[in-house]
């Protein structure tokens, strides 16, 4: 498949290497004109959305949403706000979310929220004492889903499908939770999961 990584910072690293390694065609997009986010979009089937949440609506702007109508786009995003001299903190939450308001920047494209609940160095085939671990994912279409669940299966995830894209509303509070318990512990190589019969 031929996959658009919009963002190249930690995130989109680590993605672009998994999908490269697991066979797929990745074309990179970032604020620079000879690898822009336009032409990355354009070049996708489908795209993973890997910014800060404070870049990302001008991430999109700048990739344009014509070229990824119609697209399953992976939004891997959290809606963090940094202030100063505080923890961060969601920007969004209870009635919407970061998933929900990229749905709406991207009104014809099909958003899956996924990967958001773990660290980058983890999100491709994680190895963890008490493996393997379970993924999240939510969005609006069953087909989108079953694209990204395909995609988790490589990754060596199996999925775990929460319903529409409102599912963001709880997956990003799980995310916050994964940043706070890593502060505090200062330990960043840890995965939630549901232990079960
Ligand atoms: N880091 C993790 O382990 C992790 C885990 C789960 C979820 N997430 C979430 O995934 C997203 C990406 O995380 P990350 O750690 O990869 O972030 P990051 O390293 O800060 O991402 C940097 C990328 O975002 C682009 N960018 C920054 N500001 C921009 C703006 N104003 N307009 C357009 N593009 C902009 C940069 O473009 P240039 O290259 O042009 O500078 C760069 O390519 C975040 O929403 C984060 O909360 C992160």
């Amino acid at each position: 498949m031929k996959v658009a990584i919009l963002g190249k910072g930690d995130v989109g690293t680590s993605l672009a290497l998994g999908f490269k390694k697991h066979g797929h065609d990745v074309k990179m997009g970032h604020r620079d004109p000879k690898e822009s986010y336009a032409d990355a979009a354009k070049f996708g089937e489908i795209a993973v959305l890997a910014t800060p949440w404070s870049g990302t609506e001008n991430a999109i702007t700048l990739t344009d949403p014509k070229n990824l109508a119609g697209k399953v786009v992976i939004d891997v995003t959290n809606p963090l706000k940094f202030e100063e001299s505080q923890a961060p903190q969601l920007a969004l939450g209870f009635n919407d979310s970061g998933g929900e308001q990229v749905q709406r920047w991207l009104p014809q494209s099909k958003v899956v929220k996924c990967f958001n609940i773990v660290g980058h160095t983890l999100m491709v085939n994680p190895q963890l004492p008490g493996g393997p671990l379970e993924m999240y994912i939510a969005g609006n279409d069953a087909g989108a889903k079953k694209t990204v669940t395909q995609i988790c299966k490589q990754f060596g995830w199996p999925v775990v499908d929460i319903g529409g894209i409102e599912g963001a509303r709880l997956l990003e509070p799980l995310a916050m939770l994964w940043v706070t318990v890593g502060f505090t512990l200062n330990r960043w190589e840890q995965a939630w999961t549901l232990l079960h019969k």
